[in-house]
């Protein structure tokens, strides 16, 4: 076996680097009698002849159920309190026409932020009142848009965008509802959380204002005003960050009250998931049952009844349920630090996967084609892109014979990879495969080389028309 050059602390040499770690894989992840992997009765191998790699193979029976887990362990939750729980399915996560549907026949709403979120919600069907809309710097075209087709409620963000919000309200001849974003000034990460008085970014409003800005919101006839929106951050492990942030947002929600109704509090999303086995996110039904004692004895100390809750889930949805296929297309092995650490370069890459370059995010990768023997040997799996900082996986072990040919897997890239992706270097956007009961089916169609052509107003259209078209077409 290789040394183990620079291996992070939290990484373990496996016992068998074949295994599908439980709560990182797809709960329906399994091998064959062949050691292939096979994803809710589908052959990965197979889905990768016929798709074609890379490929983003997604678990439509565990996108249905995680919705519903977090529709139940927030709806008994809180019904221990005594409120409702209404949960928003987070769409920048990953948001197609199909996903839609499913969340909403989980009984999930959904909240979009920006115009191209909003189409495809309205694209798959879905009620226009089921949406919310969110977002920092919604134009007034967007605003307006939204007003027009009923959407249940919108996220003010600013004091500009109440004007904004009321006057596109005042020309549809709507009211709309509204809620408030607010910083509770409570910023969490995966295991720990910060709370300063007032937070340093470009989302909402700082808390103190609410009073304030409510009361501007309440001043307009058009406008009616739900609760304050609270979303601290996303990743988080526990519930220590949510149960401070709402007992801040309880203090404040007690004095709107004194000045008029405040039916709700929507708490926003965050819930972690597991990248890799050193991941323990809590389950959520314990981050519910803390969030519900938190704001349960916060309404008790203010006397106050507890409003209906909302929530924003998005990579709990959809992110366990992902994988993504690549082939292997070169091993090299690279000495350093005295020993050696093999790169596996795949056929996709930060294209296809962002987040490892943004955000340094660990990932979890297996061979799909196959068991091996072989002594698990520490990899780095590299993209096809022309930057060094394409990486992949940026540690993992695989069997030490992993070589060209070789499907690998990589686990949980179901949220924020699709949505992050990219056409660097020109490569063309993955499809999206949904595998369910042994079937498998395209929810995204992968981009081609002449949808990559498509956009280039240098090459000529193919219409008879000539210019004229063309220039029309531009
Ligand atoms: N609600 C609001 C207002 C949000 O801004 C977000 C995420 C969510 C809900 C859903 O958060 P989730 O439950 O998915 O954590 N691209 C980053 C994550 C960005 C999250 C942005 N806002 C990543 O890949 O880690």
């Amino acid at each position: 076996m290789a040394t183990r050059p620079s291996a992070p602390a939290w990484l373990d040499v496996p016992v068998d680097a074949n295994a599908l770690a439980a709560g990182v894989w797809p709960d329906s992840a399994a091998r064959d009698d062949d050691g292939r992997l096979v994803i809710a009765g589908v052959d990965a191998a197979e889905l990768a002849a016929r798709f074609g790699t890379p490929l983003y193979v997604t678990d439509e029976a565990q996108v249905r159920a995680r919705a519903g887990r977090v529709l139940d362990a927030f709806g008994s939750a809180f019904a221990a309190v005594g409120a409702s729980v209404a949960v928003y399915y987070a769409g920048k996560a990953f948001l197609s026409t199909e996903v839609a549907r499913w969340v909403a026949e989980a009984g999930l709403n959904i909240d979009v932020c920006t115009g191209g979120e909003l189409a495809v919600a309205l694209a798959a069907g879905i009620d226009p009142a089921r949406l919310g809309f969110h977002g920092n710097n919604k134009s007034i075209a967007e605003i307006e848009r939204a007003v027009s087709v009923g959407v249940g409620t919108i996220v003010i963000d600013s004091r500009i965008e109440i004007d904004r919000v009321a006057d596109a309200a005042a020309r549809a001849g709507r009211v709309q509802a509204v809620r408030l974003r607010v910083n509770s000034g409570v910023h969490a990460h995966t295991h720990d959380f910060l709370a300063t008085a007032h937070e340093d970014q470009k989302f909402g409003v700082p808390l103190d204002d609410a009073a304030d800005l409510v009361a501007t919101i309440r001043d307009r006839a058009e406008l009616r005003f739900l609760g304050m929106h609270c979303h601290i951050g996303s990743q988080i492990f526990d519930a220590g960050g949510f149960a401070e942030s709402a007992s801040r947002l309880i203090a404040v929600h007690a004095e709107l009250l004194t000045d008029g109704d405040v039916p709700e509090l929507n708490l926003g999303g965050g819930f972690g998931i597991a990248y890799t086995a050193a991941d323990e996110p809590t389950p959520i039904e314990q981050i519910a049952a803390g969030m519900a004692e938190a704001v349960g004895a916060a309404c008790a100390s203010h006397g106050i009844p507890v409003p209906r809750i909302a929530i924003e889930p998005g990579r709990y949805i959809v992110g366990p349920a992902g994988i993504t296929l690549y082939e292997v297309g070169t091993v090299k092995p690279v000495e350093v630090d005295g020993g050696v650490r093999t790169y596996v370069s795949v056929d996709g890459g930060m294209s296809d996967n962002a987040r490892p370059a943004l955000y340094g995010a660990d990932y979890t990768a297996r061979i799909a084609s196959r068991v091996t023997d072989a002594a698990p040997t520490l990899v780095r799996v590299a993209g096809k892109h022309c930057e060094s900082g394409d990486i992949v996986v940026d540690a993992d072990y695989l069997p030490g014979d992993v070589r060209p040919g070789d499907l690998l897997a990589v686990a949980a890239t179901g949220a924020y990879c699709w949505s992050l992706a990219s056409n660097y270097n020109h490569l063309g956007r993955p499809a999206v495969v949904a595998v369910r009961d042994g079937a498998a089916r395209i929810i995204v169609r992968g981009e081609t080389e002449a949808d990559l052509l498509s956009r280039d107003a240098g090459i000529p259209l193919p219409t008879p028309a000539g210019t004229d078209a063309l220039e029309g077409a531009r």
